[in-house]
């Protein structure tokens, strides 16, 4: 059970999102084989190489029965994921926001809205296995800071964004250390996986 864990695609310049949010060429490697992977509690199938293909299998069965908590950008940009955020179990919103007032109560159903991250991650852990899905790159750099990520992966994409979201923009260098735990090198992208060792 991997705990509290921080999975995102990121180009070499350290990017995870292009100015206007969108993703670009990051996600391409989701659509680039013919190994069929379905994601959890979302109708999306993956089409990866077979290269990734064991990889990403074995992050999603460590994920079957997280919870999730993302942030309140990520929340609005996928429109709740329509009701159904990934891994299909509870999500966790940190916002300094009451929750949106002219979404359909299904849209909203499987979400609460935290005040602040560490009670955001306290509840998901309560919510599932204790196995909890991090997205948002504030949010994860947040858990890092506050010595609460267990667990960070990497899908490095071999491009240049040039500008946009980065991932490691607030980090505070001192708080954690990172022990490799597994490199796959997949076809247009490399998988890192890292255990996150926490110093106080
Ligand atoms: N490449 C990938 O794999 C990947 C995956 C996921 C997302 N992304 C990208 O990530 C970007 C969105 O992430 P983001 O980091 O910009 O935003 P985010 O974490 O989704 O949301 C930030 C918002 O969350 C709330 N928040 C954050 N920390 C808080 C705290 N401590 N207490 C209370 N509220 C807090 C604030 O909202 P309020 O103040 O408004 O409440 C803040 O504006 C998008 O560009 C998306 O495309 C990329």
């Amino acid at each position: 059970m991997p705990g509290v864990v921080a999975s995102f695609c990121m180009s070499l310049d350290g990017f995870v999102a292009r100015p206007d949010d969108s993703v670009g060429p990051l996600f391409d490697w989701y659509t680039a084989g013919d190994v069929e992977i379905p994601m959890i509690g979302y109708p999306l199938t993956f089409r990866v190489a077979p290269a990734s293909a064991g990889y990403l299998r074995a992050y999603l069965d460590s994920v079957r029965h997280s919870a999730f908590v993302c942030g309140r950008r990520v929340f609005e940009y996928t429109h709740g994921w329509g009701g159904r955020p990934p891994g299909g179990g509870k999500a966790f919103v940190v916002t300094h926001r009451p929750p949106p007032t002219d979404w359909s109560e299904e849209n909203l159903a499987p979400f609460t809205f935290c005040p602040d991250v560490e009670s955001a991650i306290e509840r998901a852990k309560a919510a599932g296995d204790g196995t909890v899905g991090v997205s948002g790159p504030a949010i994860a750099q947040q858990c890092l800071n506050l010595g609460l990520l267990d667990e960070l992966r990497i899908d490095l994409v071999p491009v240049f964004l040039g500008e946009g979201v980065r991932y490691f923009d607030h980090i505070d260098p001192g708080k954690a250390g990172l022990e490799r735990l597994e490199v796959v090198e997949g076809e247009g992208v490399t998988h890192l996986r890292y255990r996150v060792r926490h110093r106080s």
